[in-house]
């Protein structure tokens, strides 16, 4: 049996706090937020320093967030520019390939100046100005860094477009954006295949505004369909353009990044990040939860189309100064050892990475991980779902040798950074638990049907922000009332995560999964509207509800029931087909594991859905389906458990 707790001496002596310091550095930024955030804001570079640290509220008529709102700065400058008098020839990227035998690329500080100055320029001469939104769909190649800062020191914003999403869901997101340009490359090689990135870009670009530029990076040199006047090379500009580019001086509260994510309801909301607060939440939660020091080389696996990849590979490390990876590949490809082999290569100290690649890595054999030299790992970390206790001893004794902390960071897309997570030297390990909160973070744990908090230590109830904190995400792009209606309204004076939580004897949260009808496939959030919308697009469907159910790998699988028009009939062919429309419509991610066919779906008499009966159904679990007596037609659901797809 595994010990409860692990900790980790060697660690410990050199790490940035130790569990007396986190208590006393806790109840200090409870207590005394502004003298303790006015502390932490100072780890940037202002132009123009802040003298005003905090203003939010979470009342619902009244919800605002704004952090160091009277100070001015430039984010790449603080990722870049400041650190040229000491680190100039350090490595601030290095970039792995996806095929091993690509050389790997060390890009230093100085050079990264230059490039993110150049891409800039570019940017300029497409006529990008401050507050203009770029969409960036790139593989995860240094220009998607360069790109991300390049907006930053123009003051433009950005939007990342994860490159294994369809056209479709990257035309509604330059629309909604406004995009003036999309940045793309040619193809995109990951795990030895490639994506054809152009010309999903040129198939999306037929719906959207006859204005929106295409500026694309040369990464695999195959043929692409060019549209003239549209489409430009980033070489044939960038061979014209300095390498210098002034820093422009944006406000804290100006926007940084949107980025689309999927909610409970309709189509992926536009969370928006700012400038000061988010950067100093990234680079502080960087430093502190991975114990990261001066001249370690960190991975944090994730693509820069999430979250993870914005705040863990791109803004928290390189305002540190650190040395952060870049992979672009995957983790089976050419073999289950890829990262063990590049953790080797390139001697990672902390690496970071999410549930479902370790069930899958660790449903192969050992030796994959054992013949690489791991002596340079010191942490371990987690994120994107909860990790099961057996895939968390794999990864601790497997990958760390026991030596390793492990952090199990629970936060989301709309919080910037880590908000509930261990902190190496300081807190006692718990697999499966994501610990305790973060500066200046408060969780509470609410009854789900009172919305009252439940006081109590040892409890289990929907987990909400009681306050702000500097990372946390300002409004929804074009939209401030959903903002409110998704976050602030179902329990009054809170910020409401989405996710169900306990909390133990000892304090320590454990993040149960999501209350809404959101899924979490893979680490990835799927809304199940969306892949309802998707079904409901096929001429063949007329009606259609997804649920998620546990899945062996990804954590959950997308369960799939369609009611299908009168004349069509249920066959092996049409689930491929399905399956492989929803593959199309949203991208690959979203494929429907199980498509059970259901002539009439459970709906109450008001003719909601009652998801919670699908939910049993696919999970296979009977006996607890609750009341059904409320349902129009409550012989719809012996038929569904009856034809439960056996899968
Ligand atoms: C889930 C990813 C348990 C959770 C950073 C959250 C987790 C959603 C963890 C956000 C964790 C993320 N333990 N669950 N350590 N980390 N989640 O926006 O349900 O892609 O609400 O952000 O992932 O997903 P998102």
């Amino acid at each position: 049996m595994p010990k409860d707790t692990t900790t980790h001496p060697d660690l410990l002596a050199g790490a940035h706090v130790d569990a007396a310091a986190y208590d006393r550095m806790y109840a200090d930024s409870i207590e005394n937020p502004e003298a303790f955030w006015a502390e932490h804001g100072k780890r940037l570079d202002w132009i123009k320093p802040f003298t005003k640290v905090k203003d939010t509220s979470f009342a619902h008529d009244d919800v605002h967030v704004r952090w160091f709102e009277d100070g001015t700065l430039n984010v790449a400058e603080n990722c870049i520019d400041r650190h040229l008098a000491t680190k100039a020839d350090q490595p601030a990227i290095i970039f792995e390939p996806d095929s091993p035998d690509e050389e790997a690329q060390h890009i230093t500080y100085k050079q990264l100046h230059e490039e993110v100055g150049r891409f800039a320029n570019v940017l300029k001469e497409l006529g990008v100005e401050k507050g203009d939104r770029v969409v960036l769909y790139l593989p995860m190649i240094p220009e998607a860094a360069y790109a991300m800062l390049a907006c930053a020191r123009l003051g433009a914003i950005h939007s990342v477009v994860f490159a294994g999403f369809s056209p479709d869901a990257l035309s509604s997101r330059v629309n909604d954006s406004q995009a003036k340009v999309v940045v793309t490359s040619d193809g995109a090689p990951r795990g030895g295949r490639v994506t054809e990135l152009k010309d999903n870009v040129n198939k999306a670009l037929l719906h959207c505004d006859d204005h929106v530029k295409c500026l694309v990076v040369k990464r695999t040199g195959q043929q692409v369909a060019w549209v003239a006047g549209r489409d430009v090379w980033y070489d044939d500009i960038a061979a014209n353009v300095s390498t210098f580019c002034h820093a422009a001086e944006v406000g804290a509260e100006d926007p940084l990044f949107i980025l689309y994510t999927s909610g409970s309801t309709g189509k992926p909301k536009g969370v928006v990040h700012t400038s000061g607060g988010y950067l100093a939440y990234a680079a502080m939660t960087h430093q502190y939860t991975f114990d990261y020091h001066d001249g370690d080389v960190f991975w944090c696996t994730a693509d820069v189309g999430w979250v993870t990849g914005h705040s863990y590979i791109v803004y928290g490390p390189l305002a540190n100064g650190a040395t952060t990876l870049m992979f672009e590949g995957v983790p089976t490809y050419p073999d289950a050892g890829r990262f063990w082999a590049v953790c080797e290569k390139h001697k990672v100290n902390q690496f970071y990475t999410a549930p479902t690649a370790i069930r899958l890595l660790m449903g192969q054999s050992d030796e994959f991980v054992t013949k690489y030299d791991l002596s340079s790992l010191k942490l371990l970390g987690s994120v994107g779902e909860p990790i099961n206790p057996e895939a968390w001893n794999w990864y601790n004794e497997v990958v760390g040798k026991g030596k390793c902390p492990i952090v199990d960071t629970w936060w989301q897309t709309e919080t910037g950074g880590h908000l509930i997570t261990p902190l190496p030297g300081a807190t006692d390990l718990k697999p499966g638990s994501a610990t305790k909160p973060f500066f200046g973070v408060q969780p509470v744990l609410l009854d789900a049907t009172s919305g009252e908090e439940i006081h109590e230590t040892e409890a289990e109830g929907v987990l909400c922000m009681k306050d702000s904190w500097p990372g946390q995400m300002r409004t929804l792009w074009g939209d401030p009332e959903r903002f409110v209606q998704a976050y602030f309204s179902d329990y009054k004076g809170y910020y409401f995560t989405g996710d169900g939580c306990r909390r133990d004897a000892d304090g320590y949260y454990w993040i149960t999964g999501r209350v809404d009808d959101v899924i979490n496939v893979s680490g990835h959030r799927m809304g199940t509207a969306e892949v309802e919308s998707a079904l409901v697009a096929h001429d063949a469907v007329s009606e259609a509800a997804v649920v998620g159910y546990p899945h062996e790998l990804k954590g959950q699988g997308i369960y799939c029931y369609v009611t299908l028009m009168s004349d069509e009939t249920p066959s092996d062919e049409l689930v491929k087909e399905l399956q492989t429309w929803v593959r199309k419509e949203i991208g690959p991610i979203a494929k429907p594991d199980v498509i059970q066919f259901a002539p009439g779906l459970p709906k109450t008499r008001s003719g909601k859905i009652m998801r919670r009966i699908l939910r049993k159904i696919a999970e296979n679990d009977f006996g607890s389906l609750g009341d059904t007596s409320t349902l129009a037609d409550p012989s719809v659901v012996d038929d569904l458990i009856e034809n439960r797809a056996n899968k």
